[in-house]
Parts: structure tokens; sequence; C-alpha cells
């Protein structure tokens, strides 16, 4: 059932492209590269006609709802708030009727999602979701929704799950934007056709795992972590330290690279090292100088790069090299390799990977 693999964590991680396969099928045109979600076109002018979107969320779930965001605003010019289902619930929110809830939940089963779920029915609002189990209480609950299609995640720690709900949040971004006339045509295609190969992206990224190993080995030492990205990969640092804290109990935290001077900073030292997403975009410049504030503090560097990086490889003790594809979908590349990271280092601790301390695989009580 593990396929040979000796955890269903590793054999998930794997699974990635093929699951990005279903995932995508049947969406998106590879002759016209033209994306299609069902749950869109039959409410067409609910999106086109959206004031604001909410996602809530939980855990990984709420890290994919950042980059959702991200996405969103981007593409489509929708203003987006991203909750933590557990807090909205309890508090009064603001929700009015032409406002679009999206419930992103892989098991559908999270208590406190299905009950934002149904407070923001009761308040008018069109809910959507992204779910992964079909038939579960989050899909039935919702007014419409879009399937991740990634197939059963036994693992504690999401993984193909996240994947497959970023690509799903990227297609919904797309069809939205094109019906809003928010997106040109170039960045449409540049963004599906990279949707397309997104599959044997993967499988070029799964190329890192023995180095990757290796790397896991030097750093079992340690009692903390810091992950830094900014932009589209401040999310993905938030969820490479989360899967290293579940599964590993090593403490980890997510950061934007640039609030690390106000406050962070004063934890860097030898003993203390630091994940840093570093790959090519917007602020790759500004990453780089805040990567080398931390390595003049001490701090050994992590850094994951595009294969011809030049200038932050000076400044990192150890790389991991990723293909770059457009910058929106990065998250889902660098995702990889820190989940691989976090894989290693728990296997070596020797932890229950599959089943960590303390945690469901879906949080049904609140
Ligand atoms: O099934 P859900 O997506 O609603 O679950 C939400 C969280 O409980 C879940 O993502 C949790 O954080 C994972 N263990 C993270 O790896």
């Amino acid at each position: 059932e593990k396929g040979g693999y000796p955890h269903f964590m590793l054999k998930e991680i794997y699974e990635q492209p093929s699951t990005l396969v279903d995932c995508i099928r049947g969406r998106i045109n590879p002759d016209t590269c033209e994306v299609k979600l069902s749950g869109v076109i039959d409410h067409r002018e609910k999106f086109v006609n959206a004031r604001r979107i909410i996602f809530v969320a939980c855990g990984t779930s709420w890290h994919a709802s950042l980059i959702g965001e991200h996405l969103i605003e981007s593409i489509c010019r929708i203003p987006v708030e991203v909750e933590y289902a557990s807090e909205f619930r309890y508090r009064n929110p603001i929700i009015r009727e032409d406002d679009i809830v999206i419930a992103v939940s892989q098991s559908g089963e999270t208590a406190d999602t299905l009950a934002a779920v149904e407070l923001a029915r009761k308040a008018g609002a069109f809910v959507f979701g992204i779910c992964n189990v079909v038939g579960s209480s989050i899909a039935r609950a919702t007014d419409s929704g879009a399937y991740i299609h990634v197939g059963p995640e036994i693992g504690v720690a999401s993984t193909k799950a996240f994947t497959g709900q970023v690509t799903v949040m990227a297609m919904l971004a797309l069809a939205v934007g094109r019906e809003r006339e928010t997106v040109s045509d170039a960045y449409y295609h540049e963004v599906s056709s990279a949707l397309l190969y997104l599959p044997e992206t993967l499988e070029e990224v799964l190329k890192v795992a023995p180095q990757v190993a290796d790397l896991a080995k030097i750093f079992t030492y340690a009692h903390n972590f810091i992950y830094l990205g900014r932009g589209y990969n401040y999310p993905t640092a938030l969820e490479g330290a989360l899967k290293l804290k579940e599964i590993s109990y090593i403490h980890a935290e997510g950061y934007p690279a640039a609030e690390m001077k106000h406050g962070p900073i004063a934890l860097i030292d030898a003993e203390m090292p630091t994940v840093a997403i570093a790959t090519p975009d917007h602020t790759y410049e500004k990453t780089a100088s805040n990567i080398e504030e931390i390595r003049a503090r001490g701090g050994k560097i992590i850094a994951v790069i595009a294969r011809d990086d030049r200038q932050v490889r000076r400044s990192a003790d150890y790389v991991i090299e990723v293909p770059v594809i457009a910058e929106c979908l990065m998250p889902i590349v660098v995702s990889v390799p820190l989940q691989l990271l976090a894989y290693y280092i728990a296997v070596y601790k020797g932890r229950n990977v599959d089943q960590p301390r303390n945690l469901a695989k879906s949080v049904t009580v609140e």
C-alpha cells in the first residue's frame, strides 16, 4: 500500500507529478492552454461581480490560501482576505452577499472550517470549496467548488494536497481573471502553459532528493530553524517550517525575509540555521541582502536557488537548486525540496513520520 516507499509521506511526495496530472486533467486544454473550471463557469456572475474573496482554512490549507490571495489579487484584481477558520467563526465577521468565501480543506472534515462555511452561508455569501475528499462534509456544505483530485492523502503531514490546492487556485485565478478581463493574454498563456508542464517540472525537482537527504543528516543537531521567503514564497516558508515542526519536533518559524531586522534576527547564531528561498523574482535582490545580513551574524544558510544563480550561492553554506517557472507557481516547485528536507530530518531523528505525536489527520473537533 505504500508502493515500496518506507512511509506514506515519501510516497505522497513522489506522487506529486502524477497527482498534478489528475488535478489539471480536463481543466486546461493542451492545445489552446484555455482553463475551464466548471465551478466557475456555473457561477460566472458571482465571480465576475465579487466585491471581495475571503479564504477560510487551517494549517497547510491556510498557507495555500495565502498563495491564493496573491494569485487572485494580482490576476483578478479582487481584494482578498485570508482567515484562520477558527478565528473567523468566533469574531462576528463582516460578510456581505457579494462576498465569496472560499473554504480550503484537504479532508473536507475540519470542524472549524466547516463551521466557518456554515456561518458564511447563513450570512448570504456564496461559498466555494477547494477540497480533496469527494463528498466530504465541507464539499457538501458549499454552494460550488473544485476538487483538487490528488487521491487519498494518508501521511498526517500534508504534501500533495498543498501542491494540488495551489494548482487549483492558479487555475481559478486564471479562469476568473479571463472573465473579468483583468489578465493579459500573454500572462494567461505563460501561467497556463507552465501549469501544463508542472508534472514534468516536478519530476525534475524530485531529482534533488538524494542531495537533500545528505543535507538533512547535517542538520539533525538543530533545535531551531528559520525559514525565509518573500512574495509568493513567504507562505512557502511558513509551510516549510510547519512541515519540519510537525514531523521532526524541531522548532521552526517562517518569516517574510525583510521582517528579520524587526526582531527575529536577534536569534541568529551558529546554532540557528536558516532555510532561505531565493529563486528569481522581483524581490530577489532584496532577499539576497537579507541573506547577507544573516551570514554576517554567523548563521548557517541553506538556500533554495535557481541553477544559474550566482549571487546567493556565494552567501549560502548549502544550496538546493530548482528549475524556474512562472513566479506565481514557484511555491509548488519550492515546497517539494522543503517537504523532503523535513521528511529526511524526521527520519534521521527516528520520528514517526506518518503519525507524529499529538496530531490527527483531520481535526474534526474544535
Ligand atoms: O483537512 P484540512 O486541509 O482542513 O486540514 C487542515 C490542517 O489540519 C492540516 O493542513 C494540517 O495543518 C496538516 N497536518 C499540515 O501538514
